[in-house]
């Protein structure tokens, strides 16, 4: 009999968390088989909302689900985590500046890091969804020396599926046939999507599509803007598709990439060649493949210099998001 998992969801009373829980439940994440033990964290103005989501996960009855543990308190929240889906923070409000949300953020994850550390299981798997991404999940990283490097991460994996999604509508060749798409960077617009490696039913994506200039101007842009295209059509940011691929990330992470296949994670930089030259030590989203739960970076994919000044530009605003965080956490 497999032992349960336990799963923590902060944030759980928002809307991804509303999408993610039930997924989570349903074995999207870790499989059919694996039970799962969840925690669901939220600040307590939205202490009643929470206790909401979780009577409704209990009047679900999923058979996979041994216990749900609905808090406000931190510590309790992180006791004996497995996998943490870090989707709470700080929304950017109307008028407030990019380095106001920042210094909100990375607040909370200074103090979200000693709490995991202390309370998680030692090899605790994280992912950051909150955003700014990738600099909260370095600030974790750095403020709980105690969880290995590796095993913090940062969702790019919508911003992956989302490049599968627009090659498979352009191409007509169905999203599972597609693969290896790459995103670098940072999950803001200045990403890069890369499909200069891709394919779509076996062939390659540059020579099906044929059309260079639609693959490196629309292509981009779209996948690149696709989150404020859902906010003017829904009026509410992309919740489904995030939840969804957080159950992906973390399966492959887990279980392992399919042969053959890569997806995109945002992991800490080898620096190097290791790191196709992205500083050392900045969280930034490379094509990875996951096996015996760890992920390698996809070594010697050769980079044309288009590539190379997007994935340049993506890591100067990723240096200059760290720096920022650093000025703001000393000014604490
Ligand atoms: P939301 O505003 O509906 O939910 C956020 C929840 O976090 C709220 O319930 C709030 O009370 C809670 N929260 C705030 N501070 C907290 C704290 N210190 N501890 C625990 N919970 C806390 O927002 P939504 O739509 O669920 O999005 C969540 C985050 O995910 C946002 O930062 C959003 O920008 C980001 N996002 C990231 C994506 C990615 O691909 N990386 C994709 C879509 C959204």
């Amino acid at each position: 009999m497999v032992s349960p998992v336990t799963v923590m969801i902060t944030g759980a009373a928002g809307q991804i968390g509303y999408a993610l829980a039930p997924q989570v439940c349903r074995g999207a994440m870790l499989g059919p088989d694996t039970p799962i033990i969840l925690h669901l964290l939220d600040i307590a103005p939205a202490e009643t909302a929470l206790k909401g989501v979780a009577m409704e996960l209990v009047d679900a009855a999923y058979p996979l689900v041994k216990k749900i543990v609905a808090t406000v308190n931190l510590e309790e929240a992180c006791k004996g985590v497995d996998v943490a889906v870090m989707v709470g923070g700080f929304p950017r409000g109307p008028g407030m500046e990019r380095k106001d949300v920042m210094a909100k953020n990375v607040a909370i994850y200074k103090g979200q890091a000693s709490a995991l550390q202390e309370h998680a299981s030692p090899d605790v798997k994280v992912v950051v969804v909150a955003n700014p991404a990738n600099t909260n999940a370095l600030i974790l990283s750095n403020y709980a020396p105690k969880i290995p490097k590796e095993n913090v991460t940062c969702l790019t994996r919508l911003d992956h599926n989302r490049a599968l999604g627009q090659v498979s509508e352009r191409t007509g060749v169905p999203v599972s046939d597609v693969k290896n798409c790459i995103i670098w960077g940072n999950h803001s617009s200045t990403q890069y999507p890369d499909v200069n490696h891709a394919t779509a039913g076996g062939k390659s994506v540059r020579e099906l599509v044929n059309d260079d200039e639609y693959l490196n101007g629309e292509f981009v842009t779209t996948v690149q803007q696709r989150g404020a295209a859902i906010i003017a059509a829904r009026k509410f940011s992309s919740a489904l598709s995030a939840a969804s691929s957080v159950c992906d990330h973390v399966r492959d992470w887990v279980h392992g990439t399919p042969e053959g296949t890569w997806t995109s994670m945002g992991v800490i930089s080898p620096g190097g060649d290791a790191g196709y030259g992205v500083e050392a030590g900045l969280m930034y989203s490379f094509p990875v493949t996951c096996a015996g739960g760890k992920w390698s970076i996809v070594q010697g994919l050769a980079i044309d210099d288009r590539s190379r000044s997007l994935m340049d530009a993506t890591a100067a605003e990723l240096k200059e998001e760290k720096t920022m965080a650093e000025e703001l956490i000393a000014a604490m």
